[in-house]
């Protein structure tokens, strides 16, 4: 694992979207996992303004998003699908075709849940997968006690992510109370995984995630046994690490960063 520390979250989206753009003009056919969430938002806006204005190109691209609500059709403005349109895939060139998540509305779960992890499969799997981090240190919906080795399933949320999130809607009462979620264990058969914090509410998770034992009770700690991991943070939720002097060094010293400093 590497952590990169950036001064505001702006810089942090910033290098975030840059390292996309990167892998997808070297491998235009790229198969990116992506998530949802208030952090990610100005790196799909980022990611927008590079298809506008430098014609970064997502034609040959597929994408695998993390997670989607149980119950909620993809036309509800609260579901995944609708905020990946509305966020990323309505501003740039990708074939929507090409653009996966998971069906919350489907009639047999179980089933859907295994033709997802196929359809990885059968892409070749994930070349590049985006994380945030919940309150609770979950990867995608992987809520406490998720196991290290678990595949897309449908996994209760946390009372913790359900008070995270349920502001978001309407009605926060009406929050599904289930999600399927690419397992840990999926999320580690990525070939890269970059994972993006900012804020001075993640410093806490991101030190136990970066730092801490790894634990099925905070499924970002399983980050740990990746080989090719990076963790973007900001100052802001960078302040509980106690490596900063080290992670600053490698940063400011390493050649493969020189382009992103
Ligand atoms: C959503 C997802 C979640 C979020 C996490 C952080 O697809 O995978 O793990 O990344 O809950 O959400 P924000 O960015 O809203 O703090």
């Amino acid at each position: 694992m590497e952590v990169i520390i950036q001064s505001t979250p702006e810089a942090a989206a910033e290098l975030l979207a840059r390292l996309v753009a990167h892998d997808l003009r070297v491998q235009p056919h790229l198969v990116l996992g992506l998530a949802t969430g208030r952090t990610m938002e100005s790196v799909y806006d980022r990611l927008a303004r590079m298809h506008r204005e430098q014609r970064l190109d997502f034609s040959l691209a597929r994408t695998f998003n993390l997670d989607e609500y149980v119950g909620l059709p993809a036309t509800d403005p609260h579901s995944y699908r609708h905020y990946m349109n509305e966020h990323l895939f309505e501003h740039v060139n990708v074939d929507l075709r090409n653009t996966h998540l998971p069906d919350g509305m489907a009639q047999d779960l179980d089933a859907e849940c295994q033709a997802y992890e196929a359809l990885m499969v059968k892409c070749g799997g994930i070349d590049l997968q985006l994380l945030g981090i919940g309150q609770t240190g979950h990867i995608g919906f992987n809520e406490p006690l998720s196991a290290l080795r678990s595949r897309t399933r449908v996994k209760a949320l946390s009372p913790i992510t359900i008070a995270q999130n349920s502001p978001l809607f309407a009605e926060p009462a009406q929050m599904p109370r289930r999600a399927i979620t690419m397992g840990v264990g999926t999320i580690l058969e990525a070939r890269r995984v970059i994972l993006l914090a900012t804020g001075a509410s993640k410093a806490d998770i991101v030190a136990k995630a970066v730092e801490g034992p790894i634990t099925s009770m905070i499924s970002a700690t399983a980050l740990q046994m990746h080989p090719r991991c990076t963790v973007i943070v900001d100052e802001a939720a960078a302040a509980k690490l106690q490596g900063v002097d080290y992670y600053r060094w490698i940063f400011t010293n390493e050649p493969e960063w020189e382009p992103y400093r």
